[in-house]
């Protein structure tokens, strides 16, 4: 290689190439960020539905809805025809009643856009977290704040790991709290 073209590999072609590097690293984190972690996830359900105004206000009791938290590994999303435990007298001529209504009526499941969701392969389970004392803010956050579901913390590998090392320090609400499991088979089975 001669002398100029030297000059010219150093003074322009490789920082061309580590901005070009540089540059592709950076979007694909930030683009990719919300698909990993999912913090931040808030979608438009179908019935303006109000955490803030039922749980909050009104103090329903989170297991009244998600019936599963204490038996399953799913808490599961309520039927119409726990909501119309109420609103067949309450609201009743509220546009959103009439539409939620609607769905009873016909014994459709109103479409709700799931918020979290983990992969097939991991093995996570209401049941056993909730029995042993853990919050639903905890890992959900101030739900009854919230006029609509935010996700508010990410629960890749390392986020579940990082609460079973430190579960005495993160649920000191809880006395003799024992940490977790981080062996593979216990989330991997
Ligand atoms: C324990 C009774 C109760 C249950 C169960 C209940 N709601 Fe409500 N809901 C109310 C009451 C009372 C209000 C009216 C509060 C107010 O504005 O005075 C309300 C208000 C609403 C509103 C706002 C209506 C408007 O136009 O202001 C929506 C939407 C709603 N509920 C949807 C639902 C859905 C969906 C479910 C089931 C997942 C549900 N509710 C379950 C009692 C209930
Ligand atoms: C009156 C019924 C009702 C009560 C009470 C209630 N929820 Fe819900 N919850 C719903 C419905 C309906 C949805 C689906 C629509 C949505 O996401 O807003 C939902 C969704 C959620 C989600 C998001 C699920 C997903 O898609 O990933 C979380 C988390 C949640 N609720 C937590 C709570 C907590 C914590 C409490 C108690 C503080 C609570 N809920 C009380 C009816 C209820
Ligand atoms: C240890 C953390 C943790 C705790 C505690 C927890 N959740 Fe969850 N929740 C999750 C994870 C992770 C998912 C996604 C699960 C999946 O995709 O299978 C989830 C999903 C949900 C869903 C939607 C899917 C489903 O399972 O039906 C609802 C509703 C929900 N949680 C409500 C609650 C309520 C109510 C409580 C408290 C009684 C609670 N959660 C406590 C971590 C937690
Ligand atoms: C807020 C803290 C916290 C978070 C977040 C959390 N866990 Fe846990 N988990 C615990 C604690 C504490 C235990 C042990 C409970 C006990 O000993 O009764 C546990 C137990 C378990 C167990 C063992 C159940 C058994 O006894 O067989 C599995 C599996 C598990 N968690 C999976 C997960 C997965 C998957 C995630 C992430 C999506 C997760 N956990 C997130 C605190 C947490
Ligand atoms: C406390 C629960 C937990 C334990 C213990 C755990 N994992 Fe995971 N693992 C997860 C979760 C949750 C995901 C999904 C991560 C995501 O979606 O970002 C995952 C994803 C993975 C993946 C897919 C690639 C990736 O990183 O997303 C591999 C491979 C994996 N785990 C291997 C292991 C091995 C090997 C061990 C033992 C050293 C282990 N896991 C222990 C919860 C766990």
């Amino acid at each position: 290689m001669n002398r100029t073209l030297l000059e010219y590999t150093l003074r322009v072609r490789v920082p061309i190439l580590i901005f070009v590097a540089l540059a592709s690293l950076t979007v694909t984190y930030f683009v990719s960020r919300p698909a990993r972690e999912g913090i931040g996830y808030a979608p438009t359900q179908p019935i303006p539905f109000s955490h803030k105004l039922h749980a909050g206000l009104m103090k329903i009791d989170c297991a009244y809805c998600h019936i599963g938290v204490y038996r399953s590994r799913y808490a599961v999303i309520p039927a119409a025809s726990t909501c119309m435990n109420c609103h067949t007298i309450a609201k009743k001529t509220s546009p959103y009643i009439i539409k939620l209504t609607k769905y009873y009526d016909e014994g459709k499941p109103i479409p709700w856009k799931r918020v979290h969701r983990l992969p097939d392969y991991v093995y996570f389970s209401h049941s056993f977290h909730v029995n042993a004392g853990i919050k639903c803010q905890s890992c959900h956050g101030n739900v009854q704040d919230m006029n609509v579901v935010k996700q508010v913390s990410s629960f890749t590998m390392s986020a579940c790991l990082d609460c079973h090392k430190n579960a005495p320090k993160r649920l000191s609400y809880i006395p003799n709290i024992k940490p977790g499991p981080t062996y593979c088979v216990a989330c991997h089975r």
